[in-house]
């Protein structure tokens, strides 16, 4: 893993940020791509917000990209372009919580400081046999001051690190490797027979299923394309659309979403329907073809885009709809 060649804070603390919700294999690419866009704070501090979006566009949870860039601009602003090694102050920064405080200031700076994370929450609870959640607070509590404990005064930036992967590669949730896991003589719930009953699961809540319609208008390989406001992946850019509501008649709200954009087209049925997971909720999105009808409005909102080289932002959905060959019903899973 290309971030453990580094005790540099800049890409530890980045490659911390895209492993929170994101699996190694999946952010690996994205983390390469990243630093050679903004190879040092400096150059994200000075991109625009845009580019950085581009540059995460896919990995989700897009918060955590706004957050970095803002943290990249107070480090420069306020700590003379340093990343700070004292956890008020780097614990301080936008989007950095005890989790990212700890890693990054264990790894490069070796604070003693623990990390919890769904990994470690899972080793220490079969360790100790103890049934706290890590979702819920006083379960969370007990584990960070379980996890504290253990954290050595020495390389313990390697603890935390090595922590977190027997988790991710031996203590597995379903089917843990109990057999060659290095702790397996001290612990507690394999002494007593009972790796499955931890940790105890905490309910998990049912995602909600969400019907869209999405308008599909090509021309000369280039899908228009709308960029998105409100609370949900603002500033990423897909093809306009509309959420169907209470049995809304697709066509009709469609042909209202886009009159809304000033755009008029001609919507034929795709027979093609996308699945999309983010977060908690299911997307299906009902694809339509649109030929325009008079003129697109010249809009900082609108855009012709090309697929194969963007330029903007898009959100996994677009991507998913604008692939090559127009394909049948696929599902895409991605969190925001
Ligand atoms: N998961 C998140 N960060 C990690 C790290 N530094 N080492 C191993 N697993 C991780």
């Amino acid at each position: 893993m290309p971030w453990r060649r580094t005790r540099e804070p800049y890409p530890v603390w980045l490659s911390e940020v895209m492993l929170q919700q994101t699996q190694v294999a999946t952010a690996r690419p994205y983390y390469d791509a990243f630093l050679a866009r903004f190879p040092t704070l400096a150059s994200l501090a000075r991109a625009r917000a845009g580019e950085v979006l581009e540059a995460w566009a896919g990995l989700g949870y897009y918060r955590r990209a706004r957050h970095l860039h803002e943290a990249a601009r107070t480090v420069m602003r306020e700590h003379a372009g340093r990343v700070p090694d004292d956890p008020e102050a780097f614990g301080g920064l936008p989007g950095v919580g005890r989790y990212t405080t700890g890693a990054v200031l264990s790894i490069c700076f070796d604070r003693p400081l623990p990390v919890l994370d769904g990994n470690v929450a899972r080793v220490l609870s079969r360790l100790f046999a103890i049934s706290a959640a890590i979702r819920e607070p006083r379960g969370a509590r007990r584990l960070w001051a379980l996890a504290g404990t253990l954290v050595p005064m020495r390389r313990p930036g390697d603890w935390n690190q090595a922590v977190m992967e027997l988790g991710a590669t031996v203590c597995t949730p379903r089917a843990p490797a109990c057999g060659r896991c290095p702790v397996r003589s001290v612990c507690r719930a394999r002494c007593l027979g009972r790796v499955a009953d931890f940790p105890r699961g905490a309910p998990g809540r049912a995602p909600e299923t969400v019907r869209r319609a999405v308008a599909l208008i090509v021309r000369r390989g280039r899908v228009l394309m709308e960029r998105r406001e409100g609370v949900l992946l603002a500033g990423l850019w897909e093809p306009p659309g509309v959420a169907l509501v209470n049995g809304a008649a697709p066509a009709r709200a469609l042909r209202t979403a886009l009159a809304r954009l000033g755009l008029r087209a001609r919507l034929t049925p795709a027979g093609r329907t996308v699945r999309h997971a983010i977060t908690h909720r299911a997307i299906v999105a009902q694809v339509w073809h649109g030929a325009p009808v008079g003129p697109t409005p010249r809009t900082a909102r609108l855009r012709w885009v090309d697929p194969q080289r963007p330029g903007v932002p898009l959100t996994a959905l677009a991507r998913e709809l604008t692939r090559r060959p127009l394909a049948a019903p696929t599902t895409h899973k991605e969190t925001i």
